[in-house]
């Protein structure tokens, strides 16, 4: 479902994708889609999975290629691999149990109301867990060392499966249905929530007496701002004409940990809550604006999409309307810090973290005391980012709170030399000076995306997480597709035009630096099915037909340096065959590039990033918007869900039930490490 008025959208989630063309690189050539149409029609996925064959595996450095093998060399992951496939439930890998901990709805406090799908309201959703939860963070205790302290991101909504009555089919995206009541349900299931939980009879559950336990919301929480765009002209509204002061968070898709304990939350696509009055004839249908507007900050709007006019929130509250709060946009597409175990201190908005839409915001400590935090902005050719802190870690957790708030942000530049260059987003350095229209350090982070283009940033295939890996100095960065590049834009760290199916970039930090001005790059995986030519895949041959995945988008590594990666193919599923799925796959040895599938989603839903308990245990597992992506392409159901007729009423199968965004929890039942 979308405000846009655009029918190629069933549901947000398309409408998010589709929005990533915003930049000024469209193209419509389609070799490779005609023939992965033709490999990946139904008829194929209803076969199921295509045999593998054997391709060669890129060994060695990005210019510097390929040592082709025949057999490949078996993943170092113990646990025997489940079959690809696409249905109404989520699987595990045998000898292993997933449990689901917290569904949207749940109770998060001893007063929470029963959940109630046809009796919503915002004051019971603010206690209660929010709507489509994305990344999970989990925090010690220290008087409960049995206990953990989770903090899970609520990244949007999906009203065509969370409300009853709508007439609209999806398809139309007629947004004059949802209401004002809709809209304050809506706005309290965005954000972050905090939850103490305790394991019972081996299960993760949580403890809704605990005072750790906290919602954060789109509406009800105000947060402070501070870096170098605290209180800019550009932050001001009328509802703070200060510009420091925020009521809530949107979109936090992934986010980070530092070494203090706190949250990191980030803002990713925030311009899709913004809309206008002013409608223009698109196709013979009026249509809400998009471009041309925003006055002196046109060109800013133009390269931020601003408004993407998604949902119908600017409808009754002004400050989703750009045409009444210009500014109001400019306060999102931050990083937000939280400190969890203080459920009544107010979240910051770090402004030195640059505004764009942030995937993630991984948090490493450099071995000098710096923090780095590591970047992706997911859109279709947008850029990879570095933030370097000012100051180092000391022993006081306050004023490391403050280690966000002055530092250098980078963007890459990945050279054909398979180096890396960090390009510095600083005032007066460069072009980033008044000649070229550059007046301050706020308006270079403000207009982040700008800035890193007049450094002349690689333009990527849609960059998520980039998680680092403090052990080996090497950071992954996963490139979830972009079926937009042309062949004339490739260039060596994208190199595949119309990249339906992505792929994964492995940077090292010299000498474990992670502040160091150049690291070098080389691809670890290239994705989609190795058995057709066409796509141009690369994996260790030892990846079996069941193990290839497409379109990673978040992952962790494991306590030996392995990497699990999620995916999330969107309505696109059907060009794979399979869900979305957790992925372990080797980074080092012989097996490095060899993939294999531990756990799938139910049909419509994305997998979100794992996140391991210390012992490596436990693995929490969110599963997000169940039941809506591509349905229409399920076999069996073959149209868009609704509240009354979805695909799946995963994880509950109760008829007066919805589908259900939940964090699921896995482990191996003899009680060893996950992935042995
Ligand atoms: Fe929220 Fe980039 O996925
Ligand atoms: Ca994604
Ligand atoms: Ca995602």
């Amino acid at each position: 479902m979308s405000n846009s008025n655009d029918a190629r959208f069933s549901n947000k989630a398309e409408a998010f994708e589709a929005s990533d063309d915003i930049p000024t690189h469209a193209i419509d050539t389609a070799t490779i889609g005609d023939v992965i149409q033709q490999r990946f029609g139904r008829r194929d996925v209803l076969k199921g999975a295509l045999a593998v064959t054997t391709v060669s595996y890129l060994m060695g450095g990005a210019a510097s290629p390929v040592s082709a093998t025949t057999g490949g060399t078996p993943s170092a992951f113990d646990f025997s691999e489940l079959q690809a496939g696409i249905d109404t439930n989520h699987h595990i890998a045998d000898g292993y149990e997933a449990d689901i901990v917290l569904r949207w709805g749940d109770a998060l406090f001893a007063d929470s109301e029963p959940f109630d799908p046809n009796a919503q309201t915002a004051a019971r959703q603010h206690r209660q867990f929010g709507y489509n939860n994305d990344y999970v963070g989990l925090f010690k205790i220290p008087e409960r060392p049995d206990n953990l302290l989770m903090c899970v991101n609520h990244e949007y909504t999906s009203p065509e499966v969370m409300f009853a009555g709508l007439t609209a089919s999806p398809k139309d995206n007629d947004l004059a249905e949802i209401t004002a009541q809709m809209v304050d349900v809506e706005m309290a299931a965005h954000g972050v929530s905090v939850i103490e939980l305790e394991q019972q009879d081996g299960k993760w559950l949580p403890l809704i007496t605990s005072a750790y336990n906290r919602r954060i919301s789109a509406s009800n929480t105000e947060m402070s701002v501070d870096g170098p765009a605290a209180g800019h002209p550009r932050l001001q509204t009328s509802n703070d004409p200060s510009g420091r002061r925020i009521v809530g968070t949107l979109n936090n898709c992934a986010g980070g940990i530092t070494p203090w304990g706190t949250y990191l939350a980030a803002e990713e696509n925030f311009h899709g809550y913004f809309w206008t009055d002013e409608m223009e004839e698109k196709k013979g249908k009026q249509v809400r604006r998009k471009k041309g507007l925003g006055g002196t900050q046109a060109d800013s709007y133009a390269r931020y999409g601003v408004p993407g006019n998604w949902y119908n929130w600017g409808a009754y509250q002004p400050r989703f309307n750009v045409d009444k709060e210009p500014n109001e946009p400019n306060r999102f597409g931050w990083v937000v810090e939280i400190d969890p175990f203080d459920a009544s201190s107010t979240p910051v908005k770090h402004t030195a973290l640059g505004r764009f839409r942030h995937e993630g915001c991984e948090c490493i400590l450099n071995a000098d005391g710096r923090v780095i935090i590591y970047s992706g902005d997911d859109a279709r050719f947008e850029y990879v980012y570095r933030f370097v802190s000012a100051n180092t870690i000391s022993d006081d957790r306050e004023s490391n709170k403050r280690l966000l708030s002055a530092g250098t942000l980078s963007v890459a530049r990945f050279n054909p030399n398979g180096t890396v260059d960090w390009l510095p987003l600083t005032y007066g350095v460069g072009p980033l000076v008044p000649e070229n229209g550059w007046e301050s350090q706020a308006q270079v982070v403000i207009d982040a995306r700008l800035a890193a283009k007049a450094l002349g940033a690689t333009p990527m295939d849609r960059p998520e997480d980039v998680q680092p890996d403090e052990q080996t100095g090497k950071i992954y960065v996963m490139l979830t597709n972009n079926h937009k590049r042309k062949d004339d834009q490739r260039d060596e760290a994208n190199p595949r035009a119309e990249n339906h199916f992505g792929h994964i970039i492995e940077m090292t930090a010299p000498d474990r630096d992670h502040a160091a001005d150049r690291f070098n790059w080389q691809i670890l995986i290239k994705c989609g099915d190795p058995s057709v030519a066409e796509v141009g895949a690369l994996w260790n041959p030892a990846t079996s037909a069941d193990g290839w995945f497409a379109s990673p988008d978040n992952c962790a590594i494991d306590g030996d340096g392995r990497l699990w990666v999620a995916t999330d193919q969107g309505k696109h599923w059907n060009k794979t065959g399979r869900a979305d799925g957790l992925y372990a796959v080797d980074t080092t040895g012989e097996a490095r590039g060899t993939s294999k599938l531990f756990f799938r989603v139910p049909v419509g839903a994305e997998m979100c990033g794992p996140c391991f308990t210390e012992d490596y245990k436990t693995v929490f597992l969110p599963v997000q918007h169940p039941g809506t992506d591509g349905t229409e392409k399920f076999p069996g159901f073959e149209r868009a869900s609704t509240f009354e007729d979805p695909a799946t009423r995963w994880p509950d199968f109760d008829d007066s039930m919805p589908p259900r965004p939940s964090v699921v929890s896995a482990r191996k039942k003899n009680d060893g490490r996950i992935g042995g």
